[in-house]
């Protein structure tokens, strides 16, 4: 089919992962399977105006953020489309005005590459089904999960949801390096509307970008037993999601966040990405589950932030705590609520 102009607008979310991806080899494969929750209110929203013309060698585009033209985002994206133009080849006969902004504030140090990628995945695949109207909404999910993985590893996990794992898993059915799955199994109802409460600890700019921390990996002393625990503990949680083991998920998803961070400090360059703050936050909490009897829980990303875990039936005393003490070892007082969620969305 032929198509003149098309405009379309795709809402992704941003995910946290629960087993951690660290470690990469080309082209975007895993070293080792990972598995997120897919977030609700953080959230990048994309739309792409195509205008069909002569094809070109290299994808053309212009790129507003927040309603302003940023140039300083385009060479990230020009070499996510030169890494996918072989599966679309499709992007060099459209010129691209792509307009984008994200529903948490900028630089929050809230990773934005997962749901900046997957929504524009989503808007090229919007495109492709416009060209071939047969796709199924299985292959365009698969598709754009496949190719976000190719501009962010974690973009490949922010289509879908509640949970989804990318990264061949020998006791995950279907999963792939490729791109990410929904959790295949039925999920114990605790984890039904999970809560992530993200505390915004430290805004900066990221002391490492992600290339260079999966780069550490390479020749990391730890690396290889690193992948095969991280393996080993998707297997266990995948257990665990469908027993609601409480106290099972607590601690392989603590134990997760802060191996992680271990990997960062063990490696050539290290690097410490807690704060004072962010090591606060970590006591405060496991005072709090000791004294109340609590299921909350932490995990981190590849910074200072720390994300609090909870089940939706504790949202009333774990908000009030949150609010009352550990705000005050956020920048500004500032935290997001959000939840867990479904995925891209068109609008
Ligand atoms: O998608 P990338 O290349 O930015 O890597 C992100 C890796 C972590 O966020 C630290 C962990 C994960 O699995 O999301």
């Amino acid at each position: 089919k032929k198509v003149a102009n098309l405009t379309v607008t795709w809402q992704t979310p941003s995910n946290i992962a629960l087993v951690k991806y660290w470690g990469k080899s080309e082209p975007q494969i895993p070293k080792n399977a990972s598995i997120s929750f897919t977030l609700n209110n953080c959230h990048t929203t994309t739309k792409i105006e195509f205008t069909k013309a002569l094809p070109k060698d290299e994808a053309a585009f212009e790129l507003f953020f927040e309603g302003k033209k940023k140039d300083d985002f385009k060479p990230k994206i020009a070499k996510f489309f030169k890494r996918i133009e072989e599966y679309c080849p499709y992007i060099l006969e459209y010129d691209m005005v792509i307009s984008s902004e994200n529903s948490f504030p900028h630089s929050s140090g809230i990773a934005s590459s997962a749901s900046g990628m997957s929504a524009i995945a989503m808007c090229l695949m919007s495109l492709e089904k416009e060209l071939n109207p047969s796709l199924t909404n299985e292959y365009i999910n698969k598709k754009a999960s496949f190719l976000a993985r190719l501009g962010s590893g974690s973009a490949s996990r922010s289509i879908e949801g509640p949970l989804v794992v990318w990264g061949s898993h020998p006791k995950i059915e279907g999963s792939s390096d490729l791109f990410g799955i929904q959790f295949p199994y039925k999920v114990h109802p605790v984890f039904e509307n999970y809560q992530d409460t993200i505390l915004l600890v430290d805004k900066g700019e990221k002391q490492v970008s992600s290339t260079v921390g999966h780069n550490l990996m390479h020749n990391h002393p730890y690396a290889e037993n690193r992948f095969a625990q991280a393996n080993d503990n998707l297997e266990k949680l995948s257990k665990i999601l469908q027993n609601g083991d409480m106290e099972a998920f607590i601690s392989l998803v603590e134990s997760e966040a802060l191996t992680l961070h271990a990997m960062m400090l063990t490696s050539n360059p290290y690097f410490i990405l807690m704060k004072p703050n962010t090591l606060e936050i970590i006591n405060k909490i496991w005072e709090y589950r000791q004294e109340n009897n609590s299921n909350i829980c932490f995990t981190l990303d590849a910074g200072a932030n720390v994300h609090v875990l909870y089940p939706k039936s504790e949202i009333t005393e774990i908000e009030a705590f949150i609010k009352k003490d550990l705000a005050a070892y956020c920048q500004k007082n500032q935290y997001i609520c959000d939840s867990v969620g479904f995925g891209a969305q068109p609008l």
